[in-house]
């Protein structure tokens, strides 16, 4: 497993878990499962309600807590210092950890100030080993980095092979900030998964279309968290450290570039709106 280190030095793996959309019920199976097959980090969120399956099944796993590097978002709700500073304690308590690997701002929306102070200061006490956003787009990067103490270490948002970020990585890099990839698989949108190009390029490695498309996010420095509820695929997105993509590949795959979203656009005035009707989820 290759490990990326952060502007603090500290260092996490670049292939994770994700468990967005696994229910609480489902996700200590999922979790046991991805750390069976080799994961060692995992991406969780307050608004994902999973947080605490994520705890259960790290502490029956028997694996020392320092072995696996843990990932999770507050959510707009919890926003303002007050509110983001309980929420951390909250999410502690349910992921049953002293410390939490990286806490991340999940949105560019509400008091993000005001949270972002919490997690400097809690990242200041030390149970947060690092800090970072999500879903922050270079104008609110930019922002927020040039009036925070502690800049953020990651910026996780949507990156795969129809929207590759490469302006988006190009500020992160100015800033320091590493970039993580949420829907690394597109979350099988705009037939990813029957794409004939990525299919193509898998052939000469004997790898499938996931793997080709991860190993291309691997090459770019991305870090990535693929989901699956299937321990089978689990292992099959884990299995991407022994080939190696061309110049030539990866120049091929840059050509499937949208430069869109496929999810949402957070420039829009519509997806703010049904941001603001979110507040309440958590
Ligand atoms: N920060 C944010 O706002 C944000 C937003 C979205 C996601 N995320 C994070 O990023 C993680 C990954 O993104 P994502 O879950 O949206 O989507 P994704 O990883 O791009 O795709 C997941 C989908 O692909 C399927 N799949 C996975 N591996 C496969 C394989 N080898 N072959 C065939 N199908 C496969 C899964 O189905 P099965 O489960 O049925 O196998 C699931 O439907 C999330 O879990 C979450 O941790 C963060």
């Amino acid at each position: 497993m290759e490990n990326i280190k952060l502007s603090n030095g500290v260092e996490m793996p670049q292939v994770g878990y994700g468990v967005y959309q696994v229910t609480p019920d489902e996700c200590e199976r999922c979790v046991s499962d991805a750390l069976n097959v080799g994961y060692r980090m995992i991406d969780t969120a307050q608004a994902y309600a999973n947080e605490e399956g994520v705890g259960n099944a790290v502490k029956k796993s028997g694996i020392a807590r320092d072995e696996v590097f843990i990932v999770s978002k507050i959510w707009i709700s919890n926003y303002g210092y007050e509110k983001a500073k309980a929420s951390i304690d909250e999410s502690l308590r349910k992921l049953q950890m002293e410390y939490i690997d990286l806490m991340l701002l999940h949105q560019p929306f509400c008091d993000r100030y005001g949270a972002y102070r919490a997690l400097e200061e809690v990242y200041r006490e030390g149970k947060l080993r690092a800090i970072g956003v999500s879903n922050f787009y270079p104008d609110h990067l930019i922002d927020l980095a040039s009036n925070v103490d502690v800049k953020p270490m990651v910026n996780q948002v949507e990156t795969h092979v129809f929207d590759q970020q490469v302006e988006g990585q190009k500020y992160m890099d100015e800033l320091d900030c590493r970039i993580m990839s949420w829907g690394p698989l597109a979350e099988g949108r705009n037939g990813f998964f029957t794409n004939e190009l990525l299919g193509e390029i898998g052939k000469k490695y004997g790898k499938s279309i996931p793997q080709v498309a991860l190993r291309w996010l691997l090459q770019r420095g991305v870090i990535i968290i693929p989901k699956s509820t299937h321990k089978e695929r689990m292992a099959e997105n884990l299995n991407i450290f022994d080939f190696e993509l061309t110049a030539d590949d990866m120049a091929r795959i840059q050509t499937l570039d949208t430069g869109k979203s496929l999810f949402f656009d957070h420039h829009d005035a519509e997806v703010t709106k049904m941001f603001m009707g979110w507040r309440g989820l958590v």
